[in-house]
């Protein structure tokens, strides 16, 4: 049997021990409360209450406007709704940078504010301290390389990254220094199968990829993208589960059609 069927709660321990039995572990976002009470009751092993929150939510071009307040304000939504899975929630842009201080004064606002029961930071080696700082309060941290969208104005665009030999070179070493700075997980988003999964075999904590390949630890996806609701962004790696856009958009189609019409509503649906 899984390990996944077994527990009641998933914790970082048990995200480490399924890596140790090769079970792949499956994340998704949510960044509100019924949409994680659905994401939960599927039997999700984590969610992440990402910072694509400021995309998918808020109409924003990039994750960098979002605030702490805001992520605060979805991971407790989110947080009210589950039981079984470990909740993750991304340190927005301008939270952590800055020093050491205030990455862990932010980790702590989360933790506190929203009960969540970890935090992501994106970057490597130039985040050191932060991480171990974060460490010592005792809040898990998960590590993210690869397209890391909060450097977006850096990297100039959303293309896979790391295929030279020289990033590829860095972002392998920046994930060992990451399992050495006491990271319980790692998403690697953005890069090549084969690195994705050398990486995944060159450390012992879990690592879990977005569009990087098959031979990781887990896979993450944002969920409305996978349900087809954002159905602008059709990168390679997504795979759709549902086509909600266009479901959806019928629904409310027919609901205008039933109103302007008076079929809605009927003499049952009525007191
Ligand atoms: O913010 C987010 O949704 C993420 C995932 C893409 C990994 O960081």
């Amino acid at each position: 049997m899984s390990v996944h069927k077994e527990i009641k709660k998933v914790t970082t321990n048990v995200l480490q021990e399924m890596k140790r039995r090769g079970e792949k572990i499956a994340m998704l976002t949510a960044y509100d409360y019924t949409m994680a009470k659905i994401i939960d009751s599927a039997g999700i092993d984590v969610i992440l209450v990402g910072d694509s929150a400021s995309n998918v939510m808020a109409g924003h071009e990039t994750t960098l406007p979002i605030t702490l307040d805001q992520m605060i304000y979805h991971a407790g939504s989110v947080i009210r709704a589950i039981n079984r899975p470990l909740v993750v929630v991304d340190l927005p842009f301008g939270s952590y940078q800055a020093n050491s201080k205030e990455a862990l004064n932010s980790a702590i606002r989360i933790m506190k504010e929203s009960g969540a029961h970890a935090v992501k930071l994106e970057g490597g080696r130039e985040i050191k301290e932060s991480i171990e700082r974060i460490l010592t309060a005792g809040i898990p941290v998960m590590g993210h390389l690869g397209l890391t969208p909060q450097s977006i104005y850096k990297f100039g665009t959303y293309n896979v990254r790391a295929k030279e030999e020289e990033e590829a070179d860095r972002l392998l070493e920046d994930a060992k220094l990451l399992e050495q700075y006491g990271c319980f997980a790692l998403v690697v988003e953005k890069i090549p199968a084969v690195l994705a999964t050398t990486v995944s075999q060159s450390i012992s904590i879990p690592v879990i990829g977005i569009g990087a390949g098959a031979g990781t630890d887990g896979q993450v996806l944002v969920t409305h993208d996978m349900l087809g609701m954002t159905h602008e962004f059709s990168p390679r790696f997504l795979r759709r589960y549902l086509n909600l856009y266009e479901s959806m958009g019928n629904a409310f189609k027919q609901y205008i059609t039933d109103v302007k019409s008076k079929d809605f509503p009927s003499d049952k649906e009525q007191y």
